[in-house]
């Protein structure tokens, strides 16, 4: 799971599926990265990690990362949150393998609309509920998908 800082959507993204994974018995690894290294070593956004508690899932022991190139070689899925992402991500790609591995999260939901995840970082609690179900939903569907 990528987003620009890993502090607000990806660790989201992270806790979700980890705890669905868990729910289905799938046996999955699951990360997130950042595409900067604004936020290395930090852990989520307060605001994050209180959204998730809401719904009983802890990611407050995530610490955030930056994307690194082995990214494509230990992962089959390598989704991001925006066009952002999307296209940083796509620039570190050297192979069609790799690139066939990177979509958007929401493209789960709605194939090839290439729709984003919002950044909530600027805004108010109300982006963070919004995060919360948009990723909720399109992660139900992609575990659906892999069953
Ligand atoms: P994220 O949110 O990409 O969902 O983790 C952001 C976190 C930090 C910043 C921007 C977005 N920032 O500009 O520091």
């Amino acid at each position: 799971m990528v987003c620009l800082g890993n502090i607000c959507r990806s660790p989201m993204a992270h806790g979700i599926l980890e705890e669905k994974a868990k729910k289905w018995n799938k046996q999955l690894i699951v990360d997130s990265a950042g595409t900067t290294n604004f936020h290395i070593d930090e852990k989520p956004d307060e605001r994050a990690i209180k959204k998730m508690r809401n719904y009983n899932i802890d990611i407050s022991k995530q610490k955030a990362r930056q994307f690194h190139k082995n990214d494509f070689e230990t992962f089959d899925y390598i989704f991001v949150m925006d066009a952002n992402n999307y296209e940083n991500i796509i620039h570190m790609t050297k192979s069609e393998i790799h690139k066939r591995k990177v979509d958007f999260i929401l493209n789960v939901l709605y194939p090839q609309q290439n729709m984003s995840v919002p950044d909530p970082y600027y805004g108010e609690d109300s982006g963070f509920e919004n995060v919360y179900q948009l990723l909720d939903t399109a992660i139900e569907k992609f575990i659906e998908n892999i069953k």
